[in-house]
């Protein structure tokens, strides 16, 4: 009975904020720093994996639901340049991840059209992983729906690094002069370059802080926190920062 009635509750909620959604102003690009798997975990007096793998879970759930709201894409901070300084019990189990979860999730991935991407260092991550994650690239380049981008030992300062050692290359070599390097010349170096910059930038577990993510791109994105812990958020939590960004005047500097 109060099963029923919390379960009445939700959909009450979940109907709610679905027309409080507006749907042509979805935001066409989220970025997500997935943080708290550990907290979660220990809160549960579990070991901090438990709380990663619960994580993974929540990527398959909200891929799914920021497709059917018309996301076009969504880049989710997976792993950083500097979480290598974990223990190596816990990158090794992070490492194995992204295989698992395209060895469960690929075909369905397939099947809603989503496609495939990561940002990041590729030098470093393991073979394996390399693997599935280029086969998940491979296998859904040609899909048109949701861009799902994995951001995968990804440092914005490193990213930033490379933009400048290629652009660099290219004018030394003379294809590019240098009193034609802009914004939009060096926006087209960043990894995200087709992509474009998100408007909405969300951060999970009560941090407050960027975290080496996206310092080019965030430039005047919207950011949203929120307590919650990664593997408790939800398509209503989703839902919540899509409606406050809705809320906010965007202004880029202007009136
Ligand atoms: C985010 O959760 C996952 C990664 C950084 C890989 P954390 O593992 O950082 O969890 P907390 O912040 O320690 O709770
Ligand atoms: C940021 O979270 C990186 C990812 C979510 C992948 P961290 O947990 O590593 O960040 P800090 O240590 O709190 O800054
Ligand atoms: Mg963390």
């Amino acid at each position: 009975m109060l099963n029923k009635l919390v379960n009445l509750t939700k959909s009450n909620k979940e109907t709610k904020d679905s027309i409080e959604l507006d749907r042509s102003r979805v935001p066409n690009h989220i970025a997500i720093i997935m943080d708290g798997n550990g907290r979660w975990a220990k809160k549960r007096g579990l070991p901090r994996i438990a709380g990663h793998r619960e994580g993974m879970k929540v990527v398959r759930k909200v891929v799914k639901h920021a497709n059917e709201l018309g996301v076009h894409a969504l880049t989710l901070y997976a792993f950083s340049t500097e979480n290598w300084k974990r223990p190596k019990p816990e990158v090794e189990f992070i490492m194995k991840l992204p295989e698992q979860f395209l060895l469960t999730y690929l075909p369905e991935l397939i099947k809603e059209n989503v496609q495939v991407r990561t940002i990041g260092q590729r030098e470093g991550i393991p073979a394996y992983t390399q693997k599935a994650v280029n086969e998940a690239i491979e296998r859904t380049k040609h899909n048109s729906g949701l861009v799902l981008n994995f951001a995968l030992n990804y440092g914005s300062r490193y990213e930033i690094t490379e933009a400048v050692r290629q652009l660099s290359k290219d004018v030394e070599k003379g294809t590019i002069r240098a009193e034609d390097v802009n914004e939009k010349l060096i926006g087209s170096y960043m990894m995200t370059n087709d992509i474009g910059d998100p408007e909405l930038l969300i951060r999970t577990s009560g941090e407050i802080r960027l975290s080496n993510f996206m310092l080019w791109q965030l430039a005047y994105t919207e950011l949203w926190f929120t307590d919650v812990y990664w593997p408790d958020f939800s398509k209503e939590t989703l839902e919540e920062a899509i409606l406050e960004y809705q809320r906010r005047g965007r202004r880029f500097g202007g009136v």
